[in-house]
């Protein structure tokens, strides 16, 4: 169902995230029909270039960014016909803003939207423009985009400062991971089956671990990333939305409010690491030189051109959420850059059954459950059953295995292709409300003052491994270890 016709203004249009994800989402909702022709894409940003220019850029960085397989350019020629630019100084050039103005619907009879695909310090300055230019409508939304801040007091800074210009319902604070399939799929599946619900919770699960892992460095981006590392990065949004997700209550509802309740009642619920837990509750790392598939990858250092930094590219957590269903249920997260293999996966260890019938001698695994996000998407229940033959009893662990390339031939849309048309929509609920955000902020600031405190050392690891020896000593002093890739 194609959505209403809007005008987007997104502000860092020649950006990386403009060129890469926002601007080739648009097109490809554009081609599938979903955005009717007189909807409005202004592409904003101090860049001087005229419309054919930026037109140009959005389907050179399509190419680049794209394998180019699902490049129609006859609908691209339709598509470009909604675009337009404005180059503009948010500092200090009040001509600019009025130019901006010039090119929005002067009727108001479209949903208006701005996107702020920018560094977040300037969120405020943006928001306090549109509004001494008279462009933020009392309809108009914005997006925000990660990270929105970096510390709890600068998130809360922008949180009111936007907020004097937009209301809290009209503000949409992306995280992208939200507009993954599969991520959505976990709503799904917690909640559309009846199976897990009874099991899940301290009584019949003994751990549960959350793995992101990337193959990829830092890109060009090594100036934010030295500045952020892989706690800020990673595990302040994505990783604790998944978590949230993962052990949230059932919410009444999939109402952007009901759902947003339930996650910041986990966050709030987190066990706080302190200077007198943090050593053994976290671990942080950077990688050194190494190999990654067959070709040697470069140390953190040399990507990012310093002499020395002590940012972390990968981090490990041990964590508990501290309520009646999860308690004494230890919690592993672990995110890292430049690791063996693209991974990202929510793993629940299940406990052993509570009496063995068989034989002594006989093991039984106790179950798991892996819900496979990226890559090869797919929900694989491991089981124990019996092993056909004749002589004895001899039991066998194998998956029960829901793959999504198995059973849906489509493609997947990019997580951003959904969120933008949600935003058109004015559906919330995959957005984070500020009070989650807030909420994460303050555990992650814990943590950060914690390393600070004890002056927590980096450990090392060696790219194109599974992080450094550190997490894994972790999990071992607590009897527990990693999964392997499952
Ligand atoms: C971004 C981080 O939010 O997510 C990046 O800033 C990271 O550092 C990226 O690489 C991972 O996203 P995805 O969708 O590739 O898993």
């Amino acid at each position: 169902v194609p959505v209403d016709p809007f005008e987007l203004v997104v502000f860092g249009a020649t950006g990386d995230l403009a060129r890469r994800k926002l601007l080739p989402s648009l097109y490809h909702r554009y081609c599938d029909g979903q955005i009717p022709e007189d909807s409005r894409i202004i592409g904003a940003s101090r860049t001087a270039m005229d419309r054919e220019e930026f037109v140009k850029l959005v389907e050179e960085s399509y190419l680049e960014f794209e394998d180019g397989s699902q490049h129609d350019p006859d609908c691209f020629k339709a598509f470009a016909d909604m675009l337009d630019y404005v180059a503009i100084d948010i500092a200090d050039d009040q001509a600019d803003w009025d130019t901006l103005g010039g090119k929005l619907d002067a009727t108001q009879s479209l949903i208006r939207i701005f996107y702020l695909a920018m560094p977040p310090r300037l969120f405020v300055d943006i928001a306090e423009g549109l509004q001494t230019a008279g462009l933020a409508h009392d309809e108009s939304r914005v997006v925000l985009e990660k990270p929105l801040g970096n510390d709890f007091a600068s998130a809360d800074a922008i949180n009111e400062g936007v907020g004097r210009v937009f209301d809290e319902n009209r503000i949409y604070r992306i995280d992208h991971y939200l507009g993954k399939e599969t991520v959505q799929n976990l709503l799904v599946l917690r909640f559309g089956n009846i199976l897990l619900e009874p099991l899940w919770n301290s009584r019949a699960i003994e751990h549960i671990e959350i793995t992101v892992a990337e193959t990829i460095g830092v890109g060009g981006r090594g100036a934010y990333y030295d500045s952020s590392g892989a706690l800020r990065d990673m595990v302040q949004n994505h990783l604790l939305q998944l978590l949230c997700l993962t052990t949230m209550e059932p919410p009444a509802s999939i109402d952007a409010d009901d759902l947003r309740t339930e996650k910041i009642k986990v966050l709030r619920a987190l066990r706080p690491v302190t200077s007198s837990n943090v050593k053994d509750m976290t671990v942080r790392a950077q990688y050194v030189r190494g190999r990654i598939d067959g070709e040697t990858a470069a140390d953190y250092l040399s990507d990012v051109d310093v002499e020395e930094s002590d940012t972390e590219t990968f981090v490990a957590i041990h964590t508990e959420i501290q309520n009646w269903r999860w308690s004494g249920v230890p919690i592993y997260i672990r995110t890292g850059k430049r690791m063996a293999q693209r991974r990202s996966e929510i793993i629940i260890q299940f406990r052993p059954v509570p009496h063995s019938i068989f034989p002594s001698d006989t093991h039984i695994q106790p179950n798991r459950l892996v819900i496979r996000l990226q890559p090869d998407e797919a929900v694989t229940l491991w089981m124990e059953i019996k092993e056909p033959g004749a002589g004895g009893l001899r039991l066998k662990t194998l998956p029960l295995n829901l793959s999504y390339a198995d059973s849906f031939a489509a493609r997947y849309p990019d997580a951003y292709e959904r969120l933008l048309l949600d935003v058109v929509r004015g559906n919330l609920s995959l957005f984070m409300r500020r009070d989650e955000v807030e909420a994460a902020w303050r555990w992650v600031d814990g943590i950060i003052d914690a390393w600070a405190e004890t002056e927590q050392r980096l450990s090392l690891y060696p790219a194109g491994t599974d992080g450094p020896d550190a997490a894994r000593f972790m999990l071992e002093q607590l009897g527990d270890q990693w999964s392997d890739p499952g």
